[in-house]
Order: C-alpha cells, then sequence, then structure tokens
C-alpha cells in the first residue's frame, strides 16, 4: 500500500512561500520517493503551483468545496473550480471546519460526497474532543462519524477515499495520541468501514494519522501497521521539516 502525506497549511501561505516550499521540495528529491504526497495550501495560491507542484511529485488539494457546482453561494467554492485551478484532491470534515465553523456530519457527508463524485479525491477527517476522549467516548464519536460520512457512499473506494484519524486535543497543541493508542483506532476505523460493507475495501483503505505529527515522533507513529501516512499541519510549512517526515518511514527514503 502506497503512503500518503498531506500538507494542510490552512490559513498561511503566500504564492512566493507555496513556489520556494515546492522549489525545495524538489530540491530534497520529493519527486523520487514511493509516498503520494499532497499539497494543500489557500485556493487563491493553488493556480500558480502547477508546475511547480509536478516538478516536486506533488499533487494539490483543496481544503474545503461546497456541494452545489455555482450559483448563490457566496464565499463557497465548487468542484469545477477547484478542478479549473489544478486541485486533483480535497479535505472533508477536518476538526477545524467541524469545530470553529460548525459543519455537521451532514454537511461533511454532503461534501465528501460532491468531490468524490466529480473525481476528486478525497481526505475524510474524523477525530474526537478532548471532553468526548475524557468521558470515555472516542469510539462512539468516531464511529459516528465515520457511519455519517460513508454509509451507503457508492462514489467511495479505496482509490478515491482515504480517511484522517486526528484527534482534535492533538490538532496544533504539540500533544499526541500515543502510537498504540492511534494504532488501535486505526484498526477500529478499517473494521467500522468493512462493517458497512461497501465499495471500500478497509485492506486497501489508508488511514493517516494527524495531529502535531514533527519530525521527532513521526518514524514511532507510522511503524505501526495500520497507519498509512500523515496529515501535516503546522510541521508542513516549512520543506525541510514536512520531508523529515515523509522520510522517516522506509519507502519515505
Ligand atoms: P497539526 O495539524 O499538525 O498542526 O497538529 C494537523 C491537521 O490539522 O491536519
Amino acid at each position: 500500500m502506497r503512503r500518503v502525506f498531506g500538507a494542510n497549511w490552512k490559513m498561511n501561505g503566500t504564492v512566493a512561500g507555496a513556489l520556494e516550499f515546492l522549489e525545495r521540495m524538489a530540491g530534497m528529491g520529493s519527486s523520487s520517493v514511493s509516498p503520494e504526497l499532497v499539497l494543500f495550501p489557500p485556493f487563491t495560491v493553488l493556480p500558480m503551483l502547477r508546475e511547480s507542484a509536478v516538478r516536486a511529485g506533488m499533487a494539490l488539494g483543496g481544503q474545503d468545496l461546497f456541494w452545489e457546482e455555482s450559483g448563490a453561494y457566496t464565499g463557497e467554492i465548487s468542484t469545477g473550480m477547484l478542478r479549473e485551478a489544478g486541485a486533483e484532491w480535497f479535505l472533508a470534515g477536518h476538526s477545524e471546519r467541524r469545530h470553529v465553523l460548525g459543519e455537521s456530519d451532514r454537511i461533511v457527508r454532503k461534501k465528501l460526497e460532491k468531490g468524490l463524485r466529480n473525481g476528486l479525491k478525497g481526505i475524510l477527517c474524523v477525530g474526537e474532543l478532548r471532553e468526548e476522549r475524557e468521558e470515555g467516548r472516542t469510539e462512539e464519536v468516531v464511529r459516528g462519524q465515520i457511519d455519517a460520512a460513508l454509509s451507503g457512499l457508492e462514489e467511495a473506494s479505496a482509490c478515491n477515499l482515504v480517511v484522517a484519524y486526528e484527534p482534535v486535543w492533538a490538532i496544533g497543541t504539540g500533544l499526541t495520541a500515543t502510537p498504540e493508542e492511534a494504532e488501535r483506532m486505526h484498526r477500529l476505523i478499517r473494521q467500522w468501514v468493512g462493517d458497512l460493507g461497501g465499495a471500500v475495501s478497509p485492506e486497501e483503505l489508508r488511514i493517516q494519522y494527524g495531529g502535531s505529527v514533527k519530525p521527532d515522533n513521526a518514524a514511532d507513529i507510522l511503524s505501526r501497521p495500520s497507519i498509512d501516512g500523515a496529515l501535516v499541519g503546522g510541521a508542513s510549512l516549512q520543506a525541510d521539516s514536512f520531508m523529515a517526515i515523509v522520510r522517516s518511514t522506509p519507502d519515505g527514503q
């Protein structure tokens, strides 16, 4: 299974900074590593990155999308617009959209369905809040998010879908789940996806871990058999640290 690493820049980055990042990635040999690499910069930067992204061997993705193709939806972006800007991937259900912007499971589902139907590849983000974890509800919450997003979703397959398990309390905080905890949740997610009985083969599904992944903890986390890559925020803003994370796996050499 080919690992997949995402660089989620959130609301950070400029055209010049992104071009420099890609040039640096290319200089460090990113185009010849085996894992799949995807950069999620701000929308405004996407169209200017095509050629540099190809040289760096990185695909581009949108951090969000809307479920209609055009119309009176101020501030939203469609799959067609993303594709025109060079994106092949999108994120759905990132915790900042769920918890800062109030996106419900229903909205996440609509976005996921639309993106996959229109030929983009999606990373579905799931994960529990700190309070939910403390109340012992991690499994219930994450299973609920998986079921709501994927139950009966005919468009999804292991080729166009990646799941990112990102405990919300670990995002941007410097805290991480232990590799054992992460591995346990990844196994459960695989099992729950299998229980849904859809077209997503649980054995082939790639599940990333996300939440304060850094060069110094990546090797430990990524050594677990059910962890197939990482979705990286803060540490992806610098090419050196993102590349160090990619290289911390044997197939990232
Ligand atoms: P972080 O973000 O690596 O900065 O914790 C991860 C994410 O939000 O995807």
